[in-house]
């Protein structure tokens, strides 16, 4: 499934001061270089921040305020699809997609966060699902090949920082199959993102399901 493309999430660090004798946790951050996702997810202090909103992310309030079955339903996903869950978090979405799309399909979970990741294998476990890759990686590389899913979710991942929709949208095109669907669900609001999305062309016959937006991929060149 996956090719051998390597591009990476480039923000140029601010120098950031030594610690003494040690080498510093920099998540990702080297001074004077560039922020690296995949490395950012693999840092213990970035992942020790993450785990305080990954516990809301699954916190039992969210799951009775926000059925996600419900959510899913608008995202137009079929038995036997092959999806891409961009930014899985804690497997909030990921559980539920993996029954919608049954035996036959198969999700490939995205997050750079190595305790989100471990954290969605222990609950794939525990279901006894065996349909899902969890994979931790930055998703503006995804290395998919091209034309590959029938689907891709983003699922209040976007507006985020190490997301931004200049680069995460022609990746997801490239991996979408020429039928393919873009389903995103914002919360709680839209930030511009739906015109945002139509506007760069990739996308295009918007229609909104259950708070879903859902696209279809466009025939043209990035
Ligand atoms: C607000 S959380 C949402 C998690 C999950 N979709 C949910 O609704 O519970 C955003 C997620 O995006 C992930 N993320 C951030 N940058 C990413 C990137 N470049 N590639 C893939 N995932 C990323 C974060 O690690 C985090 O798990």
């Amino acid at each position: 499934m996956c090719s051998d493309r390597c591009r990476r999430t480039e923000f140029v660090a601010p120098p950031s001061p030594g610690l003494r004798g040690e080498t510093p946790d920099t998540g990702g951050m080297e001074p004077g270089m560039k922020l690296d996702t995949e490395k950012l997810g693999n840092s213990r202090i970035a992942n020790l921040i993450f785990k305080l909103s990954g516990m809301t992310m699954e916190s039992r309030l969210r799951n009775w305020l926000f059925d996600p079955r419900k959510t899913l339903a608008g995202a137009g996903l079929r038995p036997g699809d092959t999806v891409l869950e961009v930014g899985c978090g804690t497997g909030f979405f990921t559980l539920p997609t993996a029954r919608m799309i049954g035996e036959t399909g198969h999700l490939i979970a995205m997050d750079p966060m190595s305790g989100f990741v471990d954290r969605v294998k222990e609950k794939l476990r525990e279901a006894g699902l065996a349909n899902v890759e969890v994979i931790r990686r930055d998703a503006l590389n995804t290395r998919l090949d091209d034309a590959s899913v029938d689907a891709a979710l983003l699922f209040g991942v976007v507006p985020y920082p190490t997301l931004p929709l200049d680069r995460l949208l022609p990746e997801m095109h490239r991996v979408l199959r020429p039928q393919g669907t873009l389903a995103v669900w914002l919360f709680p609001v839209t930030f511009g993102v739906p015109s945002a999305i139509l506007r760069s062309g990739l996308f295009t016959d918007q229609i909104k399901k259950n708070g879903v937006y859902r696209y279809r991929r466009s025939g043209v060149t990035p």
